[in-house]
């Protein structure tokens, strides 16, 4: 891909997450709260491309839009609430092995919701909807910063802090 276009691509991710938060205060939110339009996001599983746009800008910001592109994603399954037309939250299920011996094989990775929407249940919403469509147990390496949202939903964490290059100190975190 040309660096035009990947400039282009990542000015477009940008705009376009300015544009929803500016439609969702303005316009969304009013309504959800007058009870004129659905005030719980749909929940569905997605195609890779559906989700890596809200990946991208949540997890990968800064970075070029190929990072939120992850070996393993064809095989994946994909997650996401969809709410007034809009991607809010997603997130990714791979069979890995847990790497610290006996454990669940499906790994949770690139939680993640809109900035936007963050602090309103709807993280609580994804990974119950996923739990459901799984129906095992999973793991994942939390940010410390999102273990306490973790242990909210009933994960464990095991093991030892450690790090993730260029992103920060993480924990292996187990669902009941
Ligand atoms: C972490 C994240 C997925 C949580 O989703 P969310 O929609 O903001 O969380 P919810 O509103 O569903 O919160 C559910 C519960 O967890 C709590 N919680 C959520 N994030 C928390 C945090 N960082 N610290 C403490 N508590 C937290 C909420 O207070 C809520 O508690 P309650 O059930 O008592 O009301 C989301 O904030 C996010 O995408 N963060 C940035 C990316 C990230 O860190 N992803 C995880 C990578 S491992």
């Amino acid at each position: 891909m040309a660096l035009s276009d990947l400039v282009a691509q990542f000015f477009g991710s940008v705009l376009r997450g300015l544009f929803e938060a500016m439609v969702e205060a303005l316009f969304m939110a009013p309504l959800r709260a007058m009870g004129l339009i659905a005030t719980k996001p749909a929940f569905r599983e997605a195609g890779p491309e559906a989700i890596r746009p809200l990946r991208h800008r949540v997890l990968r910001e800064g970075r070029p839009l190929e990072d939120a592109i992850w070996p393993g994603d064809d095989e994946a399954r994909h997650f996401l609430l969809e709410w007034a037309g809009s991607v809010v939250a997603v997130a990714t299920i791979m069979q890995n092995a847990f790497p610290d011996g006996d454990g669940p094989s499906l790994q949770l990775r690139g939680m993640a919701v809109g900035p936007e929407h963050q602090g309103k249940g709807l993280g609580a919403q994804l990974v119950t909807g996923i739990q459901e469509a799984v129906g095992e147990p999973m793991w994942c390496n939390a940010r410390m910063s999102a273990l306490p949202f973790y242990e909210k939903q009933g994960w464990t964490a095991v093991g030892e802090t450690f790090e993730v290059q260029g992103i920060g100190p993480h924990r292996r975190m187990i669902s009941r």
